[in-house]
Formats: structure tokens, sequence, C-alpha cells
């Protein structure tokens, strides 16, 4: 409906594919004024958005797609959300960890620039090894550190959702699964806050199935890394990160499991950590902290731990 209100601006920076195809899930929601897909290769968000905008008559939405290529900010100016993805992908065989020199010389520049062109924005960033590019984001930005998060708890238990379902042989829609903790090995899959119908994941699967689950959530990434042989995953990333942006957008106060700067929940303070976060307009409204089994906590804090570790040296990165 070509009447329907559109309101603000998002921006996604980094064209490639976990942009691209976060640009285009926000312009379908079609609640968007405009959307604007950045990069530093010229041409090249331009030509995705020329494309993007001529799917619209077929899919039926009025949101703009504007493309802004050779690393220019122009257009970008007072965006309600910023996207992060710019950045190098995995190679098979290579950890998260292995991209962070890289990785934190775009991020740096990225985030001083978005946060010139829009001072009042929300961050989300994707760009891995994802906890310590949202805490340098933050750094880099001088942004308040509830208006900066990451990415990674929505996908992660979406790929833990998916594994259940697949093994139980139930609906996705039957399941609720929880991740915390870093995105990485340090990653805390949270079988005591898993259902299935309802039903304790205990009851529905063995546990040594569980453990298997859990063990293939934590190296998600890395399947489709190995099976691709280049370039990461990026469609059900790219959904994670449009329904954040979408939440804050539309200041929905949904609770989503994402990377939030955690200040004296579960006894943890001063780290981005994976929990579970209200967001809205501002960003992270507060951590939700749940019921979590001893065992659960203390893998928890042991997270908090080894996150705050590289944390601390982002600042020389
Ligand atoms: N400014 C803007 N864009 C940049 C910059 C920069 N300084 N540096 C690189 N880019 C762009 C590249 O030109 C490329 O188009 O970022 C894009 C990255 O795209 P891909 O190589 O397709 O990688 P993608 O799969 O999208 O992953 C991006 O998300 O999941 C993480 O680990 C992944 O860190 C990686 C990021």
């Amino acid at each position: 409906m070509a009447d329907k209100p559109r309101n603000g601006k998002v921006t996604v920076v980094g064209a490639g594919f976990y942009g691209s195809t976060t640009a285009l899930r926000l312009a379908e929601y079609d609640i968007f004024e405009t959307v604007v897909l950045t990069d530093i290769v010229e041409g090249k968000p331009e030509g995705l958005a020329l494309d993007m905008n001529q799917s619209r008559p077929i899919e039926g939405f009025e949101t703009r797609v504007v493309g802004v290529g050779g690393g220019s900010y122009e257009g970008t100016e007072n965006s309600d959300v910023v996207v992060i993805t710019a950045g190098v992908p995995r190679k098979p065989g290579m950890s998260r960890m292995d991209l962070i020199e890289t990785n934190a010389s775009i991020v740096r520049e990225v985030a001083e620039k978005v946060a010139a062109a829009s001072l009042d924005a929300v961050l989300i960033v994707v760009s891995n090894p994802l906890d310590e590019m949202t805490a340098l984001a933050q750094l880099a930005s001088g942004f308040p550190k509830h208006r900066v998060m990451g990415q990674a708890g929505m996908l992660d238990t979406a790929r833990f959702t998916n594994f259940v379902a697949e093994e139980a042989g139930v609906p996705v829609s039957s399941v609720r699964t929880l991740t915390l903790g870093s995105h990485g090995d340090t990653m805390v899959p949270v079988p005591s806050r898993c259902t299935v119908d309802g039903k304790p994941l205990t009851e529905v699967l063995a546990a040594d199935r569980i453990d298997h689950l859990v063990d293939r959530t934590r190296n998600g990434g890395a399947e489709v890394v190995a099976l691709l042989k280049t370039g990461s995953a990026y469609f059900a990333p790219s959904a994670a990160a449009a329904r954040m942006a979408r939440a804050v957008m539309e200041d929905s106060g949904e609770v989503m499991p994402v990377c939030a700067w955690v200040d004296g929940e579960y006894g943890i303070s001063g780290v981005y950590l994976g929990v579970e976060a209200e967001i809205g307009r501002e960003g992270v409204r507060k951590v939700v902290e749940g019921d979590l089994s001893e065992s659960e906590l203390a893998a928890l804090r042991d997270a908090a731990e080894a996150v705050r570790a590289k944390q601390a040296d982002i600042a020389d990165l």
C-alpha cells in the first residue's frame, strides 16, 4: 500500500553478502522511508540499490534503497539506525578471532564516520569477531553504551532452534531456545531455558543429542563457512540484524538475545556480552536477567572473563 506511513532512515555499511541481504530485508519490511547501503567500493552499492528498487513493483514495497559507494557517507546523515557489516569474512579453518586486526581498522574508521554523520543513531554491529568489534564501535563512536549493540545471540539462538526442530521433527515455531555469552568458543547455549511445545528440552531429547546440538550450534558459523569455501553465512545473520533494527525503529520493547553492555547483571560488570535485552528506540532499554542453572551461570561468567580479556586490548587495535 503506497499510503501507509513509512518513517526513518536506516543505513547499512558494507554492501557485501551480509549487508546487501540486510538492506533488502529492511526494505521489504516496508516500514522505513529510506534504506541507505554504503560501501568503500564505488558502484557496488549503487548497482545493488538500483536492482533492489526494481524489485519493488513485484514484491510490493515502497521503501527506497539508496546506494552510496566510494567510502562516502553523504546521504547517511541523521540515520536512526546504522548496521555495520563492513569487514572481511572468514575462510575455512579460520576462527572469528583471526579477523581481528583487519576488521578492527575497518570498524574503527566506519564507526567514527558514522557517528560524525548520525549523532543520535543506534549502532548495530555484526562484523567479526563480534563482541570485540561491538566494544570497538562504542569506543570509536563515543556513543553511550546503550546505543551500541551487536548481533549474535539472535542468530545463534535461531541456529539452535532450527537444529532442535529438525532433531525433534517439529515446526521451528514449536521450539524456544536461548544462547548467551560470546559469539565464539565461549558461547553459552542454555538448555534449561529451551522448550518444545512448552515441554523442557530435556524431556524431549536425550542428553547426548542435546550435547550434540549444543556443539553444532557453537560451531554453526564454521559449518557454513566450511561448506561455502569462500565467505560466511548471511541469510540467517541478516534476518537477525534486520529484526533488531526493526525493533529499534518501532520502539517495540521486544526482548532479544543481543551483545549488550552488561553492568551488574548476573554479577558481571563492564563488558559487552551476549545477554537478553529489551530493545527500543534508544537501543538497549535494559538487560533482562533470566533464571539460569548454576552451571550455566558459571559458564556465562567464564565467557564474560574471556571476552573481557580480549576487549581490554581493543583500544590498541
Ligand atoms: N567501509 C565500507 N565498506 C567496507 C569497508 C569500509 N571501510 N571495508 C570493507 N568494506 C566492504 C567490502 O567492500 C565488502 O563489500 O564490506 C563488504 C564485506 O562484504 P563480504 O566480503 O561479502 O562479507 P560479508 O559476508 O558481508 O561479511 C561481513 O560480517 O559476518 C560478518 O565475519 C563477517 O566480518 C564479516 C562481516
